[in-house]
Order: structure tokens, then C-alpha cells, then sequence
């Protein structure tokens, strides 16, 4: 088995109405939990490294871990660079071993875009490597100023036939009202499907990319408050709505929160319940079995792509 590009992996996707979950990875023990749970369920998988998460556990790490996970599990998977802002990060994780990477112009003009991502998908194609571009822009974190999800600026259909023709990109991700991290929507959740509709009846057959789609898990948010934690107001995307995106061209769907929570609400727990633990296993197997948990819920109940590896 081995690393595989993301590319029979979203045809697959697109014409079975599923998407494929993209889970982003910081350390071994959500590299364990989310490899586990995909290989328990013959559920395709991507794991996504931010440049955060490369600076934190190191890129020699990480792609070990995922050899170490490949030769466990004995499973496929694609190996991806999340929100790579420039060239010279998508080069290093192409010349270092993953097999997908973003490269996110979302922040620059449409002209600026067209020339990173085309510059980007020249280099990675040249070495097998699939690459995810993104028109529009998420509210949050990535501009590194916490706007409000209404804030967001919504990708305009006009643009995605020029700019996927111009760049050669193998998927887009587009923003319809999703925002990065724990507080997504102030009122009612509300997804702009008719720009996904839009986009899929103008990219016929293209997969389409879904940033900020963790619904933050209400029960978690609650276990977190229970046991000490303060995350008032938190608010994620509600699972029908992501299920409809995954039937319609949506064939990746992002998700780091969920995954945060569900380690952090085992944590809390065990320190809330059994203050004697000062093993840091008693705590951390906790909360991989958590995030294993959370990944089977998003594949069986979200995604739909168990039993489609
Ligand atoms: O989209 C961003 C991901 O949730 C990664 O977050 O940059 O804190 O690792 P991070
Ligand atoms: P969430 O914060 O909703 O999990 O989104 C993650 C993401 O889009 C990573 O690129
Ligand atoms: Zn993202």
C-alpha cells in the first residue's frame, strides 16, 4: 500500500454522490486515530498537514508517521498540504514526499492567483502530485483576523471555468458561507448552495473543495463547558447541510475542529474524573479513542464514503 494522489479517489467521490473526508493531523496519535477508523470502515482518505502543524511536529515526522500508518493499517492514502500560501512551501512538500498539495491565492487578485496556482500546478504535475486551488475567501483565520462568517467574501461562479482552464488545477475549493475553527455562524447556519449549484453546473464532473466544514459536535462543546472548559457560543456547519454538499460536486471535505474537540473533551475528562492520572497515556489514548470516534461519525453519518476505498 501506499501514498496515492487524490485523483481516482474524487472521481470515485463525484459519480458515487460521497465525498472524502480531509482530516487534518498534528501528532501520532491523530494520525493513529483517523488511519484506524478509515481502514476499520474501507473509507478513502486524505490527510492534510498545515504549515502549522509541519512547523509543530516536524516534516520528517510526519511523513513517517504516515509510512508507520500505511504499514499498520495497510490502507491508501493521499498525503496533502493544507493551505500552502506560497511556491516554495508547495515545492518542499512535493520534493519531500506528499502526494497532494493546496495552494491557497485566495488572498491575492484573480490574475495573482491564476499565476501562483498555474506555477504551483506546473511543478506538481511534473512530479505526479494533484494540487487543490481556492477562489473566494473564507471568514476567520485565515486572514488571521477573526471576521464574521457573514463577513466571508463568497466565490463568484463567473471565475471558476477561467481559472481552472488557465491553472489546470485537479480541484477547487470555493467559499459558500463556511468559515475556519469553532464559531461558525452567529445566527442560523446558512450555506450559499446556489453558487455550489451554480459552480457544479459550469465545472461539470470537477471535484469542488469544503473548507471550515466541522459542525463542531454540540455534545462536545458541552463535555469541554462541563469539565472546566469556556467555549460559549461555539457553532459548526449542521451534518444535513454537509451531507447535501457531498451529494452534490463537493468531493473533499476539510475538518480539523471537530477533531480538536474531541481530543480536548477526552482530555478534560479524564483530568476532571480521575485527577490521580499523571501518565500522559491514561490521558492521550482517551483522546485518540475520542477522535477515532468522531472520524467513524463523519465517514459513516457525514460523508458517506464507507465500504468505497
Ligand atoms: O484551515 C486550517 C486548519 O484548521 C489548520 O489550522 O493552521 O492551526 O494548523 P492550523
Ligand atoms: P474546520 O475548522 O471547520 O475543521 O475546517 C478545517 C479546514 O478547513 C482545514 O483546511
Ligand atoms: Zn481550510
Amino acid at each position: 500500500m501506499a501514498l496515492v494522489t487524490t485523483r481516482d479517489m474524487f472521481k470515485k467521490a463525484y459519480d458515487g454522490g460521497y465525498a472524502i473526508g480531509a482530516f487534518n493531523i498534528n501528532n501520532m496519535e491523530i494520525i493513529q486515530a483517523v488511519t484506524e477508523a478509515a481502514a476499520d470502515l474501507k473509507s478513502p482518505l486524505i490527510l492534510q498537514v498545515s504549515a502549522g502543524a509541519r512547523k509543530y511536529a516536524k516534516h520528517a515526522y510526519l511523513m513517517a508517521l504516515a509510512q508507520a500508518a500505511i504499514e499498520d493499517t495497510g490502507i491508501d492514502f493521499a498525503l496533502h498540504l493544507d493551505h500552502g500560501e506560497d511556491f516554495e512551501i508547495c515545492k518542499s512538500c512535493i520534493d519531500g514526499g506528499f502526494t497532494s498539495v493546496m495552494i491557497d491565492g485566495s488572498k491575492h487578485s484573480f490574475e495573482d492567483n491564476i499565476a501562483l496556482t498555474k506555477k504551483v500546478v506546473e511543478y506538481a504535475h511534473a512530479h505526479g502530485v494533484t494540487v487543490e486551488g481556492e477562489l473566494g475567501k473564507l471568514a476567520g483565520i485565515e486572514d488571521d483576523v477573526n471576521v464574521s462568517a457573514e463577513d466571508a467574501c463568497y466565490t463568484d461562479p463567473s471565475q471558476v471555468e477561467e481559472f481552472v482552464e488557465k491553472t489546470g488545477v485537479d480541484s477547487l475549493a470555493i467559499a459558500i458561507g463556511t468559515s475556519h475553527g469553532a464559531y461558525k455562524f452567529k445566527g442560523e447556519a446558512r450555506l450559499r448552495f446556489d453558487i455550489l449549484e451554480e459552480v457544479g453546473r459550469r465545472l461539470p464532473g470537477f471535484p469542488i473543495v469544503l473548507h471550515g466544514a466541522s459542525s463542531v459536535i454540540p455534545e462536545l462543546v458541552d463535555e469541554i463547558n462541563a469539565c472546566g472548559g469556556n467555549m460559549p457560543g461555539a457553532k459548526g456547519v449542521p451534518e444535513d447541510m454537509l451531507r447535501k454538499a457531498a451529494s452534490m460536486a463537493v468531493c473533499k471535505i476539510n475538518i480539523d475542529s471537530d477533531l480538536r474537540l474531541g481530543m480536548t473533551a477526552a482530555i478534560r475528562r479524564v483530568m476532571k474524573n480521575s485527577p490521580e492520572v499523571f501518565d500522559p497515556r491514561g490521558y492521550l489514548s482517551v483522546a485518540r479513542a475520542e477522535v477515532n470516534k468522531v472520524v467513524r461519525h463523519k465517514i459513516v453519518n457525514v460523508l458517506g464514503s464507507d465500504n468505497k476505498a
